[in-house]
């Protein structure tokens, strides 16, 4: 007998769970909006190249044409549908919305769900291409409009909305800086 090309899997997807046949070679992209009806999630490139398809796995970012559904069992999957908390938006979707950081908003599902990774990224350390002291003792480096770019830079945007989403990304950031501080301060 043939081995079987399709098995039935759970996906753990914004906190709640999709158990559903695929076949093995389906993305997790085509499972999200093909399968589960979760369309937030866009198809630009199908080939890793444009950032459009970004979700979180486990917080990070990772774009989902270039994943397998099968390989997403396990994981914490967060789409752009489970960013805001009800009817409050997430501070970097608000910042998108206050600083006009889209046009068409084809790739904003991508930009915000990368934005959030970015800002964790960057809060916790990571250097970039852009950072120019990268010793661990120097800390975070300043998240200047080259840092954004450069952190960014996956996710493409045929619009041109650039200059408004590293405004947006920026504003975001601190937003999300101030109240890490706040919190902190209060325990
Ligand atoms: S659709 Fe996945 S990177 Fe373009
Ligand atoms: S807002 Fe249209 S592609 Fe980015």
């Amino acid at each position: 007998m043939p081995p079987s090309t399709s098995s039935a899997i759970t996906l753990n997807i914004n906190g709640e769970k999709y158990t559903l046949p695929v076949d093995h070679r389906t993305t997790l992209l085509d499972a999200l909006r093909e399968r589960l009806d979760l369309t937030g999630t866009k198809k630009g490139c199908d080939h890793g190249q444009c950032g459009a398809c970004t979700v979180l796995l486990d917080g990070r970012r990772a774009v989902s044409c270039l994943q397998l559904a099968v390989a997403a069992e396990g994981r914490e999957i967060t789409t752009i549908e489970g960013v805001a908390d009800g009817d409050d938006l997430h501070p970097v979707q608000q910042a998108f919305l206050d600083l006009d950081g889209y046009q068409c908003g084809y790739c904003t599902p991508g930009q915000i769900c990368s934005a959030l990774g970015v800002i964790e990224e960057h809060a916790a350390g990571w250097p970039s291409a852009a950072t120019e002291d990268v010793r661990p003792e120097a800390g975070p480096p300043p998240l200047t409009p080259e840092e954004i770019r450069e952190r960014m830079s996956g996710n493409l945007c045929r619009c041109g909305a650039y200059v408004s989403i590293v405004q947006a990304v920026a504003r975001a950031a601190e937003a999300e800086a101030e109240a890490r501080t706040g919190a902190e301060a209060a325990i």
